[in-house]
């Protein structure tokens, strides 16, 4: 943990504030999804954390899926243009899809997964995202559920990484600039 310390500036949501708004956003699609056993779709890797919290916060009867994508292009920012490396196991036709993501940040990465789900008829397709950064937005999209809307810090933690380290986090930090840049 002392190594992993090193990187960060600053706490950016603490883990109580994590917990408390899982907590409200469960209960809010609970409702949302009574009677309909949605299938929440995390896309892999960074919101594998959030999906397992809000996962087990959930009251109602839900299955869950995963993708894998690959984005193309060189690096940090994402064109949107993504390879399909893990597909959905099932079929999603007819059911109703919640889409479970860590961050939406240009937004380009979830339009082009929701559309390519779109396309598979389901009855609903809906965005659950932990965090959003607005002010980076290139597509219109707002999301369903949004956790926190942050400023366009280097976030790590809970899920989300820095070439592949700090995903196990309990809380969101924001990385010194000195460590990527
Ligand atoms: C992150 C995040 C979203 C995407 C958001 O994934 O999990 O999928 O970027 O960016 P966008 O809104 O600009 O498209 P990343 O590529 O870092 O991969 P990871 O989840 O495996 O860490």
């Amino acid at each position: 943990m002392k190594t992993l310390l090193q990187g960060i500036d600053r706490v950016l949501i603490s883990q109580e504030a994590l917990q408390t708004r899982v907590a409200e956003l469960a209960e809010q699609i609970s409702a949302d999804y009574k009677g309909l056993n949605p299938l929440l779709v995390c896309v892999l890797k960074g919101g594998y954390i959030f999906l397992a919290d809000l996962s087990r916060a959930l009251s109602i009867n839900h299955a869950v899926d995963f993708m894998a994508i690959s984005s193309y292009g060189n690096g940090s920012v994402s064109s949107g243009v993504v390879r399909i490396l893990k597909d959905l196991d099932r079929d999603i036709s007819g059911r109703n899809v919640l889409l479970v993501e860590d961050i939406i940040d240009t937004g380009n990465t979830i339009a082009y997964i929701m559309e390519n789900l779109r396309t598979r008829q389901p009855a609903s397709v809906r965005v659950c995202t932990l965090l959003s950064k607005p002010s980076r937005r290139e597509v219109f999209l707002q999301a369903d559920y949004v956790g926190f809307e942050i400023p366009n810090d280097f976030v790590i933690g809970y899920g989300l990484d820095y070439a592949e380290a700090y995903r196990n986090l309990p809380y969101i930090g924001v990385l010194k600039p000195e460590v990527y840049s």
